[in-house]
């Protein structure tokens, strides 16, 4: 496995996972799943999004940015359950707080193409993954587009830590192996993506954030 890219395949037990979805329940009651488009195209993806956090990731025709309002309600985004707080901690290998957790939801044949996740400002940072419900097939390749990849069963619980070299690997989601779980009530995947968006700030002597 590349430098940088930590696997923990089970990292969640079930017990967690549960208290997740039912953490995640509260989030999309509060900032509803929308339907992102690409830039540009319009064409609209296939999962649908929402996002936890003082920042949250969004694509519509004018581009990508992490904004701090949902797109449709302007409300802010649900802050952070302390569980995915404590996770960032133990897994990330980094001093700062996450910003964004973009949540991610695969139903039925929606897939995610090869990209790059190059919209935060802090590449030390890595991207911290979770996989709750169904299993996908996760497809990792180089730093550029059109080298060999591999690809990786991602499982309910299971976590995949993006850093160093592989922080700005080209991924995505080949499918999801609809049946494999039992977690969500109504079925699919969910993921979610813990991102450091901003470079921490010094003062002096002192950091904040
Ligand atoms: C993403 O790259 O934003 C999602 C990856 C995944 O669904 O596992
Ligand atoms: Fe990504």
């Amino acid at each position: 496995m590349m430098d940088g890219l930590k696997y923990l395949p089970g990292f969640l037990n079930p017990k967690a996972q549960e208290e997740l979805v039912a953490r995640l329940h509260d989030v999309v009651s509060a900032a509803p799943l929308f339907t992102p488009v690409m830039p540009r195209t319009g064409k609209a993806f296939s999962v649908r999004m929402t996002n936890i956090g003082p920042l949250g990731w969004v694509s519509d025709r004018t581009g990508y940015r992490y904004q701090a309002n949902h797109p449709e309600l302007g409300t802010p985004w649900p802050e952070f359950p302390e569980s995915i707080m404590d996770l960032w901690n133990r897994v990330s290998d980094y001093a700062h707080p996450p910003e964004a957790c973009l949540v991610n939801y695969y139903k039925g044949s929606a897939k995610m193409g090869l990209h790059q996740d190059r919209d935060e400002e802090d590449f030390a940072a890595p991207v911290v993954s979770i996989s709750l419900g169904d299993t996908a097939i996760f497809r990792i390749g180089g730093v550029t587009r059109g080298g060999k990849t591999q690809s990786l069963k991602l499982e309910s619980g299971d976590v995949l830590v993006m850093g160093g070299a592989s922080r700005l690997c080209f991924h995505g989601i080949d499918r999801v192996l609809s049946g494999t779980s039992t977690l969500l009530k109504d079925g699919g995947r969910i993921n979610l993506t813990l991102r450091r968006v901003t470079k921490p700030s010094f003062i002096g002597m002192t950091q904040l954030g």
